[in-house]
């Protein structure tokens, strides 16, 4: 049994001014005519179809998000005509540990143990094939009651990721692809540990999609965060509507300390490795996967013209070169310029540095002071 669980609370402050606190960018078409959110609920369309040996069983997915979205997701889920498990609401964002403890706790009510497949709302995946062969293997792998982790081959000694340092490769001849033990988890290094992990050929980094059993997940938070599981616990009333909105008290999950999946389980679990623990294990992804975390991403990911321009909407370019240039309500030309961001929109216009895209949540950062 699969349970898809899509975290959802992100506000993607980097791709201001169209991600924005009240739609952020999963709720945006930023890479096809779907939105982010959607292409994620899409991407395991076909999984049974193509890996009939599974003889699996999926469950919609429970999407856990804040609860100022909820008809923003459940508008998403609509259009497509798709069915949702569980709309999880949370009244604030406690990071990605408490929204797993929930949405575990959700999916185990009925006494089911399903294997969860993790996925982040926002992420971009060119071979959605290839993506459904390394799930595929995940929940064999996973319901087996191994903790399951995709490796992306890393290109820079970015120190916003994840790390995943590959050990020994594991016989497995009935899966599709390799896998490998998980041999450490090293969660956001600093530039010198990044730069090491680089040059040493043995890391890939997190991709930030999780396979494990509901009932693993949960004996994982009560062991390392047992403040966690409980506040969590608590703050599920267990009550739904008939829109499927799970109610989660605002007073008990503020009560909730806030730590990520990869800092409170998977860093500790990785270091103290011992044989009764779930084996940890690591599937490499070679799918083109970006989190698209920065308009920079955005640009690598879009489809350029011959100049190495992304023109969208009324956009126009001359004598310009690796511009991102998105327009939504007026024209926008650019005349020689190169390594531009301009995002056009009814109220805000960005004008970026593509060396500086990081810092483009400088300005959500000053909006929410000046408010
Ligand atoms: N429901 C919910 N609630 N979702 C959340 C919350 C929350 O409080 N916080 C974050 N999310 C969602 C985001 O929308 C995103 O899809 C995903 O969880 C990951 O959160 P990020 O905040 O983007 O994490 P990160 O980028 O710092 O790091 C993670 O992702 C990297 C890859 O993109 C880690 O898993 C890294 O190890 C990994 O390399
Ligand atoms: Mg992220």
């Amino acid at each position: 049994l699969l349970q898809p669980v899509i975290l959802s609370g992100g506000s993607g402050s980097r791709l201001w001014p169209l991600s924005r606190e009240a739609y952020p960018k999963q709720f945006l078409p930023l890479t096809s005519e779907h939105t982010m959110l959607q292409e994620t609920v899409r991407r395991i369309d076909g999984l049974a179809a193509e890996h009939p040996r599974l003889a699996m069983e999926a469950r919609a997915p429970i999407v856990v998000c804040n609860q100022s979205h909820r008809f923003l997701v459940a508008e998403q889920f609509r259009l497509m005509e798709r069915a949702l498990a569980a709309i999880v609401l949370e009244p604030i964002g406690r990071n990605t540990a408490p929204a797993l403890t929930l949405a575990a706790l959700t999916a185990t009510a009925d006494a089911a143990d399903p294997v969860l497949l993790v996925m982040p709302a926002d992420h971009v995946i060119a071979n959605d094939q290839g993506f459904r062969a390394a799930v595929a293997d995940g929940l064999q792998l996973a319901d087996d009651g191994a903790v399951v982790t995709f490796g992306i081959v890393p290109s820079k000694p970015e120190t916003g990721y994840g790390y995943l340092r590959q050990g020994a490769g594991l016989e497995q001849p009935a899966l599709n692809g390799r896998t490998f033990r998980l041999e450490a988890f090293v969660e956001k290094p600093d530039l010198d540990q990044a730069q090491a992990y680089l040059a040493s050929g043995q890391y890939l980094w997190n991709s930030g999609l999780f396979m494990l059993k509901a009932s693993v997940w949960i004996a994982l938070i009560e062991r390392f965060r047992p403040d966690i599981a409980t506040a969590a616990a608590a703050a599920l009333s267990g009550q739904r509507n008939a829109e499927n909105f799970i109610h989660v008290s605002a007073e008990a999950f503020a009560a909730c300390p806030s730590d990520s999946i990869d800092y409170a389980v998977m860093e500790p679990l990785s270091a103290s490795q011992t044989a009764d623990d779930p084996p940890l294990l690591l599937l490499p992804l070679d799918v083109g996967w970006s989190d698209v975390g920065a308009w920079s991403a955005l640009w690598e990911v879009r489809e350029r013209d011959e100049q190495g321009n992304v023109l969208d909407g009324d956009a126009f370019a001359h004598n310009s070169r690796n511009n991102l240039l998105l327009a939504q309500h007026r024209m926008l030309a650019a005349v020689g310029v190169e390594d531009l961001i301009v995002v056009e929109t009814a109220d805000a216009v960005l004008v970026a540095h593509k060396n500086h895209a990081q810092d483009v949540k400088a300005v959500t950062q000053f909006l929410s002071k000046s408010k």
